[in-house]
């Protein structure tokens, strides 16, 4: 942390940030939205260095960072643990004690959540989380803004969270990373989550690191979970890091498939949301992924807008 910077901040996990901080992030993300789409230049961050860490595969949130560091003035190193020594055991205490002496924010995408903690509790700058088994945080952070531009208000006069009290999100699928990131923001905002997923694969509220489990309700069937839901998501049956599972999840999660019959259930205006990527025909019909209540390609976008404005206020903090 370079001098002057006291209050140092970091995003491991959605509850980490508040609701009234959210609803400064996502004015912020939609200032920074409408700069980028006027081709206006803003470059707060010149002279800063982003380092990501991949330790599993990514295409939205290595696009996203990277294109948003750039076009805020900053630049950017790439590692994974293959073209590093992180692959060669070298203790995380000992690589977030030199990377962070050397960059000014550090973004990670690795297994379980407790490597993220460990790194950044030896790290002098903030550190993002960038998806691991437990939580992707930035995903859902895009999500809220990207429901709150089709159903919210994301007018003039501010952003208001009320818009997504007492509503219903369906998620059909597994209890993986994006489930627990999902009750979180839930219990965080006062949404609910309608959760159904095949025996075995359930959520688990201490993981998902959730005190009020009035935040969700479990459905057997996932058609009654859908079942007036304002938002319907999922995600892929088998997350990075379970591939061995592959077979055994083909045949658990067989019903599991969010379908035209499922949308139906939802409210007439509900939308459909995948992290992505997607399997067509596996967790999400081709015909709702590809259809009119699918804002799939949003949410992809609004990962870069809403990352510039936590990048942004990780380092600089508010503005104005
Ligand atoms: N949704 C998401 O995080 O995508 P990537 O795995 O491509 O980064
Ligand atoms: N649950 C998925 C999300 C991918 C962005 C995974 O962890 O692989």
């Amino acid at each position: 942390m370079k001098p002057g910077m006291s209050l140092m901040k970091h995003y491991l996990q959605f509850k980490d940030l508040r609701a009234e901080e959210y609803a400064y992030l996502f004015e912020r993300a939609r200032l920074i939205k409408t700069r980028f789409k006027n081709y206006e230049k803003y470059q707060p961050l010149a002279d800063r260095t982003l380092a990501m860490i991949f330790e599993k595969a990514s295409t939205r949130t290595r696009v996203s960072f990277e294109a948003g560091m750039y076009q805020m003035g900053g630049s950017v190193v790439h590692l994974t643990t293959g073209d590093s020594q992180l692959g060669r055991s070298e203790p995380i205490e000992d690589s977030a004690r030199v990377i962070s002496r050397m960059v000014d924010i550090v973004m990670i995408r690795t297994y379980e959540q407790e490597k993220l903690r460990l790194f950044a509790a030896h790290s002098r700058v903030p550190v993002i989380n960038g998806l691991t088994n437990e939580f992707h945080p930035c995903q859902i952070m895009a999500d809220l803004f990207t429901w709150l531009e089709h159903r919210g208000s994301l007018g003039p006069e501010g952003i208001d969270l009320s818009a997504l009290q007492g509503k219903v999100v369906a998620w059909v699928g597994d209890g993986n990373n994006m489930a627990n990131t999902w009750l979180q923001a839930a219990e965080i905002l006062g949404f609910k989550v309608h959760v159904s997923t095949p025996g075995g694969y359930e959520v688990d509220p201490v993981l998902a690191g959730i005190e009020d489990r009035s935040c969700y309700q479990v459905f057997a069937d996932p058609l009654e979970a859908c079942r007036g839901a304002h938002l319907v998501t999922t995600d892929v049956w088998t997350s990075m890091g379970f591939e061995a599972e592959n077979e055994a999840r083909k045949a658990a999660f067989a019903d599991w498939c969010v379908d035209a019959e499922m949308m139906a259930a939802a409210q007439p205006d509900a939308l459909f949301m995948h992290c992505l990527p997607a399997h067509r025909g596996e967790e999400v019909a081709a015909e709702v992924i590809d259809g009119p209540q699918s804002v799939v390609w949003d949410e992809a976008e609004n990962r870069m807008h809403v990352q510039k404005a936590l990048m942004e206020f990780l380092l600089l903090g508010r503005i104005g």
